[in-house]
């Protein structure tokens, strides 16, 4: 049987750091309040000259060289992102003619959720021999729809980007084997309302500004992050034993630490970026699995779950063998 296999990975963070006591010259907030709520101490945030394209060039160049490959040996790749460069066409256009990427290239949106939602379609493509290697990116600029006068929402986002290569390669339906074993998305557009831009191309005519009722996104993403993360468990006949590293989404420290007490993790098998890069939406997981590699934590035959959570709502879970 055919799997995807992780070959490399690579992330981007802009130079340009942001304290939480730079926050509070501009809003009515402090740094202890927000590390307490949330776990984030600074944010990455990109200069003018940068945009998606850009870090994810950055991130994707890294997973090249990772993996030993060149751009052109990329036949797919999937952008996750709710910050293109343009609204049309694909940023992932302007990653495959800067790459030299064959094949096909195009964007999704399903905002925290996208990379996985992003690493679920390459998968099914992969193992469809649609392409044989893909590039899968989640980026995001938060900045430009950030409102930097809303202390709501303005202390909690971050920039950066993360990219992951896989190969589609022939395996054992062993749960030992490398490669994606098992993929769960969901949505509920019911709670579109709860965490969504304040515009957009076909409304407003500009992308409009984040807005959120944080409360309600808390309690469901604990909810939802949990649920997801038990399913995909139990269909794969997994315990949490089973498991090497938990990824989840990095979007508040109470929550993610909220999610390992109901799944029964202990902390030291989750990896976190959070304190440094706040919540980098669909950028968060692969620049945590890029980090993973970096510390020298993941290695070669761990079982990884990741766990996403965001607008829409989405929400996702992936089991990756490496
Ligand atoms: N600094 C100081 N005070 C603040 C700030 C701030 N930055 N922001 C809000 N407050 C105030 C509020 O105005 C409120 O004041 P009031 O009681 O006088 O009205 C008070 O702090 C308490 O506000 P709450 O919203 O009740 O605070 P809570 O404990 O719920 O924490 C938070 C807020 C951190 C946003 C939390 O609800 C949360 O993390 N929600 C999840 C949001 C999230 O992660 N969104 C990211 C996208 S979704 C995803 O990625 C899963």
């Amino acid at each position: 049987m055919l799997r995807s296999r992780l070959l490399g990975v690579g992330s981007y963070l802009p130079e340009r750091i942001v304290t939480n006591d730079d926050l509070a010259k501009i809003v009515d907030t402090s740094d202890e309040w927000i590390y307490e709520r949330s776990g984030i101490k600074r944010r990455h945030i990109l200069a003018e000259d940068e945009c998606t394209s850009t870090s994810s060039i950055k991130a994707a160049k890294e997973a090249l060289a990772m993996s030993g490959l060149k751009g052109e040996d990329i036949d797919l790749i999937i952008l996750a992102t709710a910050t293109p460069d343009k609204t049309f066409p694909a940023t992932a256009a302007i990653i495959q003619r800067e790459l030299g990427a064959k094949g096909a290239a195009f964007d999704i949106q399903a905002a925290c959720s996208g990379f996985l939602y992003a690493m679920s379609i390459a998968d099914s493509m992969l193992k469809n021999r649609q392409a044989t290697t893909a590039l899968v990116i989640g980026a995001e600029s938060l900045s430009r729809i950030t409102n930097w006068l809303d202390r709501n929402t303005c202390v909690l986002f971050g920039d950066g980007a993360g990219a992951a290569i896989f190969r589609a390669e022939e395996a054992t339906d062993s749960i030992q084997s490398f490669g994606i074993h098992d993929m769960i998305i969901r949505s509920d557009g019911n709670q579109f309302d709860l965490l969504c831009s304040s515009g957009g191309a076909a409304t407003s005519e500009d992308c409009g500004k984040i807005t959120m009722n944080g409360r309600e996104v808390y309690r469901h993403a604990v909810t939802n992050l949990t649920s997801i993360a038990e399913e995909i468990l139990t269909r794969n006949h997994l315990s949490h034993q089973d498991l090497d590293w938990f990824i989840p989404h990095q979007a508040n420290m109470r929550i993610i630490e909220s999610v390992v007490q109901k799944i029964a993790l202990p902390m030291d098998k989750v990896i976190l970026t959070i304190e440094d890069t706040a919540n980098t939406s669909a950028a968060s997981i692969p620049i945590a699995l890029a980090k993973g590699f970096t510390d020298g934590k993941l290695k070669a035959g761990d079982l990884i779950l990741f766990d996403a959570m965001g607008g829409g709502f989405t929400w996702a879970a992936g089991l990756l063998r490496l």
